[in-house]
Protein backbone atom coordinates (compact mmCIF):
# COMPACT_ATOMS: atom_id res chain seq x y z
CA UNK A 1 0.00 0.00 0.00
CA UNK A 2 1.21 3.47 -1.12
CA UNK A 3 0.91 6.57 1.28
CA UNK A 4 0.66 10.40 0.61
CA UNK A 5 3.16 12.46 3.01
CA UNK A 6 1.21 14.69 4.75
CA UNK A 7 1.26 18.00 3.47
CA UNK A 8 3.71 20.41 5.40
CA UNK A 9 2.00 22.48 7.55
CA UNK A 10 4.95 24.14 9.80
CA UNK A 11 7.01 26.94 8.64
CA UNK A 12 10.72 25.96 7.02
CA UNK A 13 13.49 28.28 5.84
CA UNK A 14 13.56 28.19 1.89
CA UNK A 15 17.49 27.21 1.71
CA UNK A 16 19.87 28.19 -0.87
CA UNK A 17 23.26 26.42 -1.51
CA UNK A 18 25.48 28.27 -3.19
CA UNK A 19 29.01 26.27 -4.15
CA UNK A 20 28.70 22.53 -3.92
CA UNK A 21 32.32 21.99 -3.83
CA UNK A 22 34.67 19.77 -1.59
CA UNK A 23 33.61 20.88 1.55
CA UNK A 24 29.98 21.73 0.95
CA UNK A 25 29.27 18.10 -0.57
CA UNK A 26 31.18 16.09 1.93
CA UNK A 27 30.41 17.70 5.47
CA UNK A 28 27.43 20.50 4.96
CA UNK A 29 24.90 19.19 2.49
CA UNK A 30 24.65 15.87 4.93
CA UNK A 31 24.00 18.51 7.94
CA UNK A 32 22.12 20.42 6.26
CA UNK A 33 19.93 16.79 4.77
CA UNK A 34 19.77 15.87 8.86
CA UNK A 35 17.68 19.92 9.32
CA UNK A 36 14.14 19.20 8.88
CA UNK A 37 13.76 23.16 9.72
CA UNK A 38 15.13 23.54 5.94
CA UNK A 39 13.89 23.21 2.86
CA UNK A 40 16.53 23.29 0.18
CA UNK A 41 14.90 25.52 -2.58
CA UNK A 42 17.86 25.43 -5.41
CA UNK A 43 21.45 24.97 -5.38
CA UNK A 44 24.15 26.86 -7.67
CA UNK A 45 27.91 26.14 -8.44
CA UNK A 46 29.55 27.39 -11.92
CA UNK A 47 30.61 24.28 -11.93
CA UNK A 48 27.59 22.08 -13.93
CA UNK A 49 28.58 18.76 -12.48
CA UNK A 50 29.04 19.79 -9.18
CA UNK A 51 25.33 22.14 -9.19
CA UNK A 52 23.74 18.85 -11.17
CA UNK A 53 24.86 16.53 -8.17
CA UNK A 54 23.95 18.59 -5.44
CA UNK A 55 20.52 19.18 -6.92
CA UNK A 56 19.91 15.46 -7.89
CA UNK A 57 20.83 14.95 -3.92
CA UNK A 58 18.08 17.61 -2.60
CA UNK A 59 15.46 15.83 -5.14
CA UNK A 60 15.50 19.26 -7.02
CA UNK A 61 14.89 19.22 -11.30
CA UNK A 62 16.64 22.34 -11.78
CA UNK A 63 20.49 23.79 -11.08
CA UNK A 64 21.99 27.60 -11.38
CA UNK A 65 25.06 28.55 -12.71
CA UNK A 66 25.16 32.00 -10.77
CA UNK A 67 23.90 33.49 -7.42
CA UNK A 68 21.66 35.92 -9.55
CA UNK A 69 20.52 32.93 -11.20
CA UNK A 70 19.60 31.29 -7.71
CA UNK A 71 18.19 34.57 -6.38
CA UNK A 72 15.76 35.08 -9.05
CA UNK A 73 14.55 31.67 -9.93
CA UNK A 74 14.32 29.64 -6.62
CA UNK A 75 13.85 32.81 -4.21
CA UNK A 76 15.86 31.42 -0.90
CA UNK A 77 15.11 33.69 2.00
CA UNK A 78 18.56 32.58 3.41
CA UNK A 79 21.63 30.75 1.89
CA UNK A 80 25.10 28.37 2.51
CA UNK A 81 27.98 30.05 1.11
CA UNK A 82 30.48 27.69 0.90
CA UNK A 83 32.86 28.90 -2.19
CA UNK A 84 36.34 30.59 -2.49
CA UNK A 85 37.51 32.73 0.52
CA UNK A 86 38.43 35.72 -1.47
CA UNK A 87 35.40 35.77 -2.77
CA UNK A 88 32.83 34.93 0.24
CA UNK A 89 33.39 38.54 1.61
CA UNK A 90 31.97 39.87 -2.08
CA UNK A 91 29.19 37.43 -2.43
CA UNK A 92 27.81 37.67 0.98
CA UNK A 93 27.34 41.06 0.78
CA UNK A 94 25.48 41.08 -2.48
CA UNK A 95 23.29 37.89 -0.71
CA UNK A 96 22.77 40.65 2.15
CA UNK A 97 21.91 43.23 0.37
CA UNK A 98 19.59 41.36 -1.81
CA UNK A 99 17.75 40.91 1.68
CA UNK A 100 18.76 37.09 1.91
CA UNK A 101 20.10 35.98 5.34
CA UNK A 102 23.30 34.35 4.87
CA UNK A 103 25.62 31.33 6.64
CA UNK A 104 29.53 31.30 5.36
CA UNK A 105 31.95 29.27 5.56
CA UNK A 106 35.32 30.64 7.21
CA UNK A 107 36.46 33.49 6.49
CA UNK A 108 33.58 35.94 6.03
CA UNK A 109 36.34 38.92 5.58
CA UNK A 110 39.70 38.38 3.97
CA UNK A 111 41.03 42.26 4.24
CA UNK A 112 39.96 45.71 6.08
CA UNK A 113 37.66 47.03 2.93
CA UNK A 114 35.98 43.32 3.39
CA UNK A 115 35.16 44.57 6.94
CA UNK A 116 34.09 47.96 6.35
CA UNK A 117 31.70 46.93 3.34
CA UNK A 118 29.96 44.41 4.84
CA UNK A 119 29.70 46.03 8.50
CA UNK A 120 28.47 48.86 6.78
CA UNK A 121 25.74 46.34 4.61
CA UNK A 122 25.05 44.44 7.79
CA UNK A 123 23.96 47.96 9.51
CA UNK A 124 21.40 48.46 6.78
CA UNK A 125 20.14 44.86 7.08
CA UNK A 126 19.76 44.78 10.69
CA UNK A 127 17.21 41.80 10.88
CA UNK A 128 19.23 39.78 8.79
CA UNK A 129 21.74 36.93 10.15
CA UNK A 130 25.38 37.05 8.90
CA UNK A 131 26.95 34.31 10.66
CA UNK A 132 30.18 32.49 10.13
CA UNK A 133 31.46 29.09 10.22
CA UNK A 134 33.25 29.12 13.23
CA UNK A 135 32.11 25.22 13.74
CA UNK A 136 34.71 24.42 16.48
CA UNK A 137 32.56 26.41 19.22
CA UNK A 138 30.04 23.72 18.62
CA UNK A 139 31.60 20.37 18.98
CA UNK A 140 31.36 18.84 22.00
CA UNK A 141 35.04 18.24 23.00
CA UNK A 142 36.04 22.51 22.24
CA UNK A 143 33.08 22.64 24.64
CA UNK A 144 34.14 20.39 27.17
CA UNK A 145 37.77 22.23 27.59
CA UNK A 146 35.61 25.50 28.16
CA UNK A 147 33.65 24.21 30.18
CA UNK A 148 36.64 22.42 32.51
CA UNK A 149 38.52 25.97 32.70
CA UNK A 150 35.27 28.00 33.59
CA UNK A 151 34.35 25.17 35.97
CA UNK A 152 35.21 24.99 39.77
CA UNK A 153 38.75 23.92 40.33
CA UNK A 154 40.50 25.12 37.55
CA UNK A 155 41.21 28.07 38.73
CA UNK A 156 42.04 31.23 36.37
CA UNK A 157 43.59 29.84 32.87
CA UNK A 158 47.46 31.66 32.67
CA UNK A 159 48.79 29.89 29.53
CA UNK A 160 46.91 29.21 26.18
CA UNK A 161 48.78 26.98 23.15
CA UNK A 162 47.11 26.22 19.64
CA UNK A 163 48.92 24.36 16.85
CA UNK A 164 47.37 24.01 13.74
CA UNK A 165 49.65 22.01 10.53
CA UNK A 166 47.87 21.33 7.56
CA UNK A 167 49.48 21.04 4.37
CA UNK A 168 50.76 23.50 1.45
CA UNK A 169 48.71 26.51 0.86
CA UNK A 170 49.06 28.83 -2.52
CA UNK A 171 49.50 31.79 -0.30
CA UNK A 172 51.29 31.82 3.18
CA UNK A 173 48.77 34.87 3.77
CA UNK A 174 45.77 31.63 3.74
CA UNK A 175 47.35 29.84 6.19
CA UNK A 176 46.79 32.75 8.82
CA UNK A 177 43.28 34.38 7.40
CA UNK A 178 42.01 30.83 6.04
CA UNK A 179 42.95 27.82 8.13
CA UNK A 180 44.28 29.32 11.36
CA UNK A 181 41.71 31.80 11.64
CA UNK A 182 39.95 28.47 13.56
CA UNK A 183 42.59 28.84 16.14
CA UNK A 184 42.14 32.79 16.50
CA UNK A 185 38.58 32.24 17.12
CA UNK A 186 38.81 29.19 19.69
CA UNK A 187 41.72 31.59 21.48
CA UNK A 188 38.81 34.70 21.87
CA UNK A 189 36.79 31.99 23.30
CA UNK A 190 38.86 30.07 25.56
CA UNK A 191 40.17 32.85 26.93
CA UNK A 192 39.14 36.30 25.62
CA UNK A 193 40.75 38.88 23.52
CA UNK A 194 44.21 39.23 22.49
CA UNK A 195 45.78 42.24 22.95
CA UNK A 196 50.11 41.89 21.91
CA UNK A 197 51.96 39.73 19.45
CA UNK A 198 54.95 38.76 18.47
CA UNK A 199 55.75 36.69 15.92
CA UNK A 200 58.28 34.90 13.57
CA UNK A 201 58.38 32.97 10.11
CA UNK A 202 59.96 30.17 7.97
CA UNK A 203 59.07 30.84 4.44
CA UNK A 204 60.93 28.09 2.00
CA UNK A 205 58.12 29.30 -0.47
CA UNK A 206 55.02 31.22 -0.82
CA UNK A 207 52.54 28.69 0.90
CA UNK A 208 55.15 26.94 2.82
CA UNK A 209 55.58 28.63 6.07
CA UNK A 210 56.39 27.73 10.01
CA UNK A 211 54.85 30.93 11.98
CA UNK A 212 55.32 30.69 15.61
CA UNK A 213 53.26 33.67 17.27
CA UNK A 214 53.59 35.07 20.63
CA UNK A 215 50.76 36.43 22.45
CA UNK A 216 49.21 38.22 25.37
CA UNK A 217 46.08 38.04 26.21
CA UNK A 218 44.07 41.35 27.80
CA UNK A 219 43.70 38.83 31.05
CA UNK A 220 47.07 39.02 31.58
CA UNK A 221 47.66 35.44 30.49
CA UNK A 222 50.13 34.77 27.83
CA UNK A 223 50.08 32.30 24.84
CA UNK A 224 51.60 30.64 21.82
CA UNK A 225 50.92 29.45 18.52
CA UNK A 226 52.86 27.43 15.91
CA UNK A 227 50.99 27.44 12.55
CA UNK A 228 51.98 25.85 9.70
CA UNK A 229 51.64 24.54 5.86
CA UNK A 230 54.44 22.38 5.74
CA UNK A 231 53.10 19.43 7.90
CA UNK A 232 50.06 16.93 6.65
CA UNK A 233 46.55 17.33 7.15
CA UNK A 234 46.70 13.32 7.98
CA UNK A 235 49.37 13.48 10.15
CA UNK A 236 48.66 12.91 14.06
CA UNK A 237 49.06 16.30 16.29
CA UNK A 238 48.12 18.61 13.22
CA UNK A 239 45.43 19.94 15.63
CA UNK A 240 46.48 20.73 19.28
CA UNK A 241 44.88 22.91 22.04
CA UNK A 242 46.43 23.05 25.44
CA UNK A 243 45.29 25.63 28.86
CA UNK A 244 46.59 25.48 31.88
CA UNK A 245 46.31 27.28 34.90
CA UNK A 246 47.83 27.11 38.21
CA UNK A 247 48.87 23.55 38.61
CA UNK A 248 45.92 22.55 36.13
CA UNK A 249 46.66 21.68 32.36
CA UNK A 250 44.37 20.15 30.02
CA UNK A 251 45.08 19.34 26.27
CA UNK A 252 42.59 18.26 23.26
CA UNK A 253 44.81 16.43 20.64
CA UNK A 254 43.01 16.49 16.86
CA UNK A 255 40.05 17.72 18.21
CA UNK A 256 39.18 14.33 19.89
CA UNK A 257 41.58 13.36 22.42
CA UNK A 258 41.18 15.44 25.91
CA UNK A 259 43.27 14.84 28.85
CA UNK A 260 42.95 16.72 32.15
CA UNK A 261 45.08 16.64 34.96
CA UNK A 262 44.72 18.80 38.34
CA UNK A 263 46.57 19.32 40.54
CA UNK A 264 48.87 16.39 42.65
CA UNK A 265 47.03 14.79 45.56
CA UNK A 266 49.82 15.23 47.72
CA UNK A 267 53.31 16.46 47.57
CA UNK A 268 56.36 17.08 50.00
CA UNK A 269 55.60 20.32 52.06
CA UNK A 270 58.91 22.10 50.48
CA UNK A 271 58.79 23.98 47.26
CA UNK A 272 62.36 24.95 47.61
CA UNK A 273 63.60 21.24 46.04
CA UNK A 274 63.50 20.58 42.28
CA UNK A 275 63.16 16.96 43.09
CA UNK A 276 59.21 17.28 44.64
CA UNK A 277 57.76 13.99 45.77
CA UNK A 278 54.57 14.55 44.14
CA UNK A 279 51.85 12.26 44.00
CA UNK A 280 49.96 12.60 40.95
CA UNK A 281 46.00 12.89 40.74
CA UNK A 282 44.42 10.71 38.02
CA UNK A 283 44.35 12.39 34.67
CA UNK A 284 40.45 12.71 33.13
CA UNK A 285 40.77 11.00 29.36
CA UNK A 286 38.27 11.31 27.28
CA UNK A 287 38.37 9.49 23.78
CA UNK A 288 35.11 8.97 21.21
CA UNK A 289 34.12 5.21 20.73
CA UNK A 290 33.99 5.48 16.96
CA UNK A 291 32.73 1.52 16.64
CA UNK A 292 29.25 2.02 17.01
CA UNK A 293 27.97 5.42 15.49
CA UNK A 294 25.30 4.34 12.54
CA UNK A 295 25.58 6.72 10.47
CA UNK A 296 29.24 7.21 9.56
CA UNK A 297 29.18 10.70 8.50
CA UNK A 298 27.53 11.56 11.57
CA UNK A 299 30.71 11.54 13.67
CA UNK A 300 32.34 14.42 11.75
CA UNK A 301 29.85 16.63 11.05
CA UNK A 302 28.14 16.38 14.68
CA UNK A 303 31.57 16.12 16.43
CA UNK A 304 33.27 18.86 14.68
CA UNK A 305 30.60 21.23 15.06
CA UNK A 306 29.07 21.49 11.43
CA UNK A 307 25.84 20.23 12.12
CA UNK A 308 24.61 22.34 15.38
CA UNK A 309 25.22 26.20 14.06
CA UNK A 310 23.00 24.93 10.99
CA UNK A 311 20.63 23.92 13.20
CA UNK A 312 20.67 27.04 15.30
CA UNK A 313 20.61 28.95 11.58
CA UNK A 314 17.04 27.81 10.92
CA UNK A 315 16.11 27.93 14.47
CA UNK A 316 16.76 31.58 14.70
CA UNK A 317 15.50 32.78 11.30
CA UNK A 318 12.59 30.96 12.36
CA UNK A 319 11.97 32.54 16.12
CA UNK A 320 13.89 36.17 15.79
CA UNK A 321 16.88 34.67 18.18
CA UNK A 322 20.24 35.11 17.54
CA UNK A 323 23.36 32.66 18.24
CA UNK A 324 26.18 32.18 16.10
CA UNK A 325 29.73 33.68 15.64
CA UNK A 326 28.52 37.03 13.58
CA UNK A 327 30.66 39.08 11.43
CA UNK A 328 32.31 41.06 14.08
CA UNK A 329 33.58 37.80 15.36
CA UNK A 330 34.72 37.13 11.92
CA UNK A 331 36.44 40.25 12.03
CA UNK A 332 38.03 39.94 15.33
CA UNK A 333 40.01 37.04 13.89
CA UNK A 334 41.21 38.61 11.01
CA UNK A 335 42.70 41.59 13.26
CA UNK A 336 44.90 38.50 15.15
CA UNK A 337 45.78 37.41 11.54
CA UNK A 338 46.87 40.89 10.49
CA UNK A 339 48.96 41.62 13.94
CA UNK A 340 50.58 38.20 13.15
CA UNK A 341 51.88 38.49 9.58
CA UNK A 342 52.52 42.22 10.24
CA UNK A 343 54.86 41.47 13.25
CA UNK A 344 56.72 38.26 11.30
CA UNK A 345 57.26 39.99 8.47
CA UNK A 346 58.81 42.64 10.74
CA UNK A 347 61.36 40.47 12.66
CA UNK A 348 58.81 39.94 15.64
CA UNK A 349 58.23 43.58 16.30
CA UNK A 350 55.71 43.56 19.28
CA UNK A 351 52.49 45.05 17.62
CA UNK A 352 48.48 45.50 19.26
CA UNK A 353 46.05 43.93 17.66
CA UNK A 354 43.47 46.52 16.39
CA UNK A 355 40.01 46.26 18.48
CA UNK A 356 36.34 45.62 17.08
N1 LIG B 1 35.18 25.04 8.59
C1 LIG B 1 35.93 24.10 8.08
O1 LIG B 1 36.35 23.18 8.78
C2 LIG B 1 36.26 24.10 6.62
C3 LIG B 1 36.89 22.98 6.03
C4 LIG B 1 37.17 23.02 4.66
C5 LIG B 1 36.84 24.14 3.90
N2 LIG B 1 36.24 25.21 4.51
C6 LIG B 1 35.88 26.42 3.72
O2 LIG B 1 34.93 26.05 2.75
C7 LIG B 1 35.07 26.84 1.57
C8 LIG B 1 35.15 25.92 0.34
O3 LIG B 1 36.28 25.08 0.43
P1 LIG B 1 36.39 23.77 -0.49
O4 LIG B 1 37.59 23.05 -0.01
O5 LIG B 1 35.09 23.06 -0.55
O6 LIG B 1 36.71 24.42 -1.93
P2 LIG B 1 36.29 23.85 -3.37
O7 LIG B 1 37.19 24.54 -4.32
O8 LIG B 1 36.25 22.36 -3.36
O9 LIG B 1 34.78 24.37 -3.56
C9 LIG B 1 34.46 25.67 -3.91
C10 LIG B 1 33.27 25.60 -4.87
O10 LIG B 1 32.78 26.93 -5.07
C11 LIG B 1 32.36 26.98 -6.42
N3 LIG B 1 32.23 28.39 -6.82
C12 LIG B 1 33.19 29.21 -7.28
N4 LIG B 1 32.66 30.42 -7.56
C13 LIG B 1 31.33 30.34 -7.31
C14 LIG B 1 30.25 31.24 -7.43
N5 LIG B 1 30.41 32.51 -7.87
N6 LIG B 1 29.01 30.82 -7.07
C15 LIG B 1 28.82 29.57 -6.63
N7 LIG B 1 29.82 28.66 -6.49
C16 LIG B 1 31.05 29.04 -6.82
C17 LIG B 1 33.44 26.22 -7.18
O11 LIG B 1 33.02 25.85 -8.48
C18 LIG B 1 33.63 25.04 -6.25
O12 LIG B 1 32.76 23.96 -6.59
C19 LIG B 1 36.31 27.72 1.81
O13 LIG B 1 35.90 28.99 2.26
C20 LIG B 1 37.04 27.00 2.94
O14 LIG B 1 37.79 27.92 3.75
C21 LIG B 1 35.94 25.20 5.85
Amino acid sequence: MKHSLPMEDRPRVRLGLIGCGEHATSVLHNAVGFIDDFHVVGVCDPDAGRAQAAARRFGLSEYHDSHESLLKEARPEAVLLVTYPGLQPKLANTLLQAGVHVYVEKPIVMSEDDAETLRQTVSDHPALIAAVSFNKRFSAHYRRVREITCGEGFGTPNYFHFRFAGGHRAKTWALLAVGAIHGFDMARTMMGEIEEVSAYLVELAEGQADISANVRFRSGAIGQFFLSSMGFWSAKGAEHMEIRSNQNVVTLENHRQLTWQGPPLDKSASDTTQMQKETPSFAQYLEPNYSNISAPEFQSIAQNGYLQPLQAFAEDILSGSRRLPTLEDGIAALNIATAIDQSMRDGGRPLRVATV
